[in-house]
């Protein structure tokens, strides 16, 4: 089936089909990874949900969900690297083999905050999963197993990922038009 694509999107740059194929890769490789054992995932609110969601359908290995949100300060489209949990781990995760689910690494900021503090909750182990990756923003180095697609720094909205809260529900990854989001004199 082939969604509708909105008028503000200008094109589809990952479609529904692409990442249904990535999902089920991506969990083929964490599930050969952590064969005899149990994974807590980490699911970054809100843009991983639709990643999460099914991703844990895909894998094999036993699992537990927890979600977390935070939130950086600065601009709504820009990290700082300083952020606020506005909702924290239900449980501790002290011995656990955690897996972070997040939709997409940016500047790496807000993931590289979250395994410093999840990390301090003595985990068994910790990793991490994205679905895509901005290389071209990179601010900070973050070590990341698992990648789905590294694209370029472009707006792109759907799969979880929002332009002012919209369009998160769109089943494909697409490029949001710029008059959209620009700024009218
Ligand atoms: C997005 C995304 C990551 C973060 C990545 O979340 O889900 O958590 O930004 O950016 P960074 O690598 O530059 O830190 P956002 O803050 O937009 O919140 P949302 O998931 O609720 O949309």
């Amino acid at each position: 089936m082939t969604a509708d694509v909105p008028k503000e999107i200008e094109k589809v740059i990952i479609s529904e089909q692409e990442i249904a194929a990535k999902v089920a890769e991506l969990a083929k490789q964490v599930d050969a990874d952590y064969v005899g054992k149990e994974i807590l995932l980490v699911g970054v609110l809100k843009g991983a949900v639709m990643f999460m969601a099914d991703f844990a359908r895909a894998l094999r290995t036993p699992v537990s969900m927890e979600f977390m949100a935070v939130s950086s300060y600065g601009s709504s489209t820009s990290s700082s690297g300083v952020v606020r949990i506005l909702k924290d781990l239900d449980r501790d995760i002290v011995d656990k083999h955690v897996v972070v689910v997040e939709d997409v690494i940016d500047s790496g900021l807000t993931l590289s905050w979250l395994l410093k503090n999840m990390g301090s909750r003595q985990p068994a182990s910790i990793e991490v999963v994205a679905l895509l990756r901005k290389p071209d923003a990179a601010r900070v180095d973050v070590p990341v197993k698992y990648v789905g697609f590294d694209i370029p720094s472009d707006f792109v909205v759907g799969y979880g990922l929002d332009y002012a809260e919209r369009y998160r529900d769109l089943p494909f990854v697409g490029l949001l038009r710029p008059e959209v989001y620009a700024v009218r004199p």
